[in-house]
């Protein structure tokens, strides 16, 4: 079917980031852009020094979210995004970003450029949610 949906169903996603280990990749790649970009720095401030847990968080949330194992759920418990984030004052600056260092992290990837264009625009629909939840 010429317009049947690449991503999005099914593990097809969790896939294309090539699995959890390619998720690993991509967390790791975005908390280092988060330690170096300057327009960042408003949100590593906002975690911990030591991102060791943050980092597994995201991985394993973000597998389970792309349609791959529920490893997050196992681990940690249930989450829901805007509501875990609510104690956090995100703004308009605190999405743009969260959203630049996904950006900047997903093109250090191997990804097509398809699946690239798709992450990201899903990414923003969490973050919206979030930045409509938050106190700021
Ligand atoms: C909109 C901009 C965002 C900002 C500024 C932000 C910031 C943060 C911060 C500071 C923490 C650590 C919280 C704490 O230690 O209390 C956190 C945790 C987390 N964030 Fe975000 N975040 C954003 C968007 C997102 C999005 C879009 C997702 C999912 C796609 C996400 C997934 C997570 C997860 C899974 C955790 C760990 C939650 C837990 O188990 O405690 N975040 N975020």
């Amino acid at each position: 079917m010429a317009d049947a949906p690449l991503y999005g169903f099914s593990d097809t996603s969790f896939q294309a980031a090539g699995g959890i280990e390619g998720i690993r990749q991509l967390v790791d790649d975005f908390y280092l852009e988060m330690g170096t970009l300057p327009e960042a720095k408003i949100i590593r401030e906002m975690h911990k020094t030591d991102l060791t847990e943050s980092r597994d968080k995201l991985t394993l949330f973000l597998c389970g979210w792309m349609g791959g194992p529920s490893i997050y759920r196992e681990k940690y418990g249930n989450i829901n995004i805007p509501r875990d984030h609510a104690h956090l004052a995100i703004g308009e600056a605190e999405r743009d970003a969260w959203l630049l260092c996904m950006e900047r992290a997903i093109a250090k990837q191997n990804y097509s450029v398809e699946f690239a264009t798709y992450l990201l625009g899903q990414l923003r629909i969490p973050a919206e949610r979030i930045l409509s939840a938050s106190k700021k």
